[in-house]
């Protein structure tokens, strides 16, 4: 098994102090290597709270949250399982209608469905969200290309989703 994770992250409430604590340590310390990539609005916060340079200090991968130039190598490898959280209502849209609009969601996008690749979302949204008529076509739409999904609460800790990737041995 790859160890390489792709670790996706949009801008949630809590994403600016709760990221490294709840995902990307508790990632790394059950063997993960990890490939990160943060939407436009999620670097902006990391870096307003200064938890980038925490993150840093996970990864020998540069973190990225823009395209690269074309002149430039491809600065992360190709990782066999992802895990895009915390996903917000409007990026879990994007991915399921196949929008890719910033590096993250391209990421994501070239990834999803490909054959051997796991996925896994977890989102954070308010329950208003499940009223939207297109919420529901939105999950399922991931869910018939194999993707996970599961709904991370406010109030508990995000760390949970990481029982839904596969185990490394
Ligand atoms: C303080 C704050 C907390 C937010 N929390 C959430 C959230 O938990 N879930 C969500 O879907 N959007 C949330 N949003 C809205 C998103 O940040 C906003 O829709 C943003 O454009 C999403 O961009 P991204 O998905 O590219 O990161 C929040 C916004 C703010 C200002």
């Amino acid at each position: 098994m790859a160890r390489s994770l792709g670790l996706v992250v949009s801008s949630c409430g809590g994403v600016e102090s709760r990221l490294c604590a709840e995902l990307a340590e508790p990632a790394a310390a059950r063997g993960w290597e990890l490939a990160i990539t943060l939407t436009p609005t999620a670097a902006e916060w990391l870096a307003d709270s200064g938890e980038l340079g925490r993150l840093r200090g996970l990864t020998g991968l540069e973190i990225r949250s823009t395209s690269r130039l074309p002149s430039r190598p491809r600065p992360h490898p190709d990782p066999e399982v992802f895990l895009f959280a915390p996903a917000t209502a409007g990026s879990v849209a994007k991915l399921a209608l196949g929008l890719a609009d910033n590096q993250a969601l391209t990421v994501l996008d070239d990834a999803l469905g490909e054959p051997g690749v796991t996925m896994v979302v977890g989102y954070q949204v308010r329950d208003a969200r499940f009223r939207h008529p297109a919420w529901q076509g939105h999950l399922d739409a991931l869910a018939s290309a194999g993707v996970r999904t599961h709904r991370l609460e406010v109030d508990r800790e995000w760390t949970d989703v990481l029982d839904l990737l596969p185990v490394l041995r």
